[in-house]
């Protein structure tokens, strides 16, 4: 059967893009039959980035009440916190010792940090923690633990997940006698919002500080976010070019192929941006208005979900449990009787 597993860091709060790159595939595809589905709040990850404990307390209550608002069902899904499953960063270690480093010498995370300080004439590794440097091999770790086939992800974790393949297979070669241990994980990419653009055409990203937020904010938020999307200066009236604008390429992960259609058409006969704003945010709350109800009665209960995860966490554990007692042996880390 197939396993399908994914990760959100929690250092933030969940915006559209970890909403339709990595929840919204992911529910889906744990809604086919034959499916073992493995999804987590990434919250050793998160202190790579983020030294606020305050900051990331709040992000990992606000990504697990979105999972669960998303339509995650706890009975059919795996759902934990990567810092309860202490065999993840004692995997980390044994894939760690396999790894090259200049396998992780050339990770976009850590090359981008580096040309930042270049060309800003500061020391090449300044800021750069040990944790940043090795993060793919524990996000290598996050899924050979699960032996994870399918990871549903936007474009940007693509290179992390063909390095935890080729983690994979340097300790599958070395240990694995003809057998493998780690199954080889593949990233699953919806072309369509690989890359779902912020507020001013980049990609969203909470680096960039151009994040559409998915709940917070309530329905309020959402329509003063959409008020900031960056627009040509074309009048009403005026005909739109619809290539390239994001609040287009937002707008098509919402809509239907109709609405897609009419939408260009409208705005080539001079739909004006305001209300062509109007519309993105009907089409988007006819998707979120629902699952922002469920939210915010969630988080309202972080006791109930502090439950799911513990739950959640078992369940993982009689997983990574046996297969970190394989590994152990493997490597030859045997009890001597
Ligand atoms: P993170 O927390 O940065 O993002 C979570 C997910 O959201 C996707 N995403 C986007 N997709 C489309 N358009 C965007 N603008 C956009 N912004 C973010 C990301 O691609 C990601 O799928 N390293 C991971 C977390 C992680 C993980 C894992 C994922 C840790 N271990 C194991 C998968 C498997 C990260 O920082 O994602």
């Amino acid at each position: 059967s197939l396993r399908v597993l994914t990760g959100i860091t929690t250092s933030g709060i969940p915006h559209l893009g970890n909403y339709v790159g990595a929840i919204r595939p992911a529910i889906a595809a744990s809604r086919v039959p034959d499916t073992e589905s493995f999804f987590f709040l990434a919250d050793y990850h998160a202190l790579i980035k983020c030294h606020d404990p305050a900051r990331v307390e709040r992000s990992r209550l606000a990504i697990a009440a979105t999972w669960l608002a998303a339509g995650l069902e706890p009975e059919r899904v795996t759902f934990y916190r990567q810092s309860d499953i202490p065999e993840i960063p004692e995997l980390n270690w044994l894939l760690s010792c396999v790894t090259a480093k200049g396998l992780m010498n050339r990770a976009h995370a850590y090359k981008a940090s580096v040309d930042a300080n270049l060309a800003s004439g500061a020391e090449p590794d300044d800021g750069v923690t040990m944790g940043l440097f090795c993060y793919p091999v524990l996000m290598a770790a996050d899924i050979l633990m699960f032996n994870a086939n399918r990871v549903p992800v936007g474009r940007d974790q693509i290179q992390h997940i063909e390095m935890a393949r080729d983690i994979a297979q340097r300790f599958n070669n070395l240990y694995g006698g003809g057998k493998d241990f780690f199954a080889l994980p593949e990233a699953a990419v919806d072309e369509q919002v690989a890359t779902l653009p912020g507020l001013d055409g980049r990609k969203m990203s909470k680096s960039y500080d151009n994040t559409i937020p998915l709940f917070e904010g309530g329905a309020k938020g959402l329509r003063d976010a959409i008020a900031r999307i960056v627009t040509d200066s074309r009048l009403p009236g005026e005909p739109k070019e619809v290539e390239g604008s994001h609040l287009v390429a937002i707008y098509d992960v919402f809509a239907t192929p109709d609405e897609r259609h009419t939408f260009r058409a409208d705005l080539r006969a001079g739909l004006g941006w305001g209300d062509a704003k109007r519309q993105l945010v009907d089409t988007l709350e006819r998707e979120l208005a629902p699952m922002r109800e469920r939210y915010e009665q969630l988080i309202a209960q972080p006791e109930k979900i502090e439950q799911v995860l513990q739950q959640g966490a078992v369940k993982a554990r009689e997983i990574a449990t046996p297969l970190l007692a394989r590994l152990r042996d493997a490597v030859g880390l045997k009890p001597m009787l």
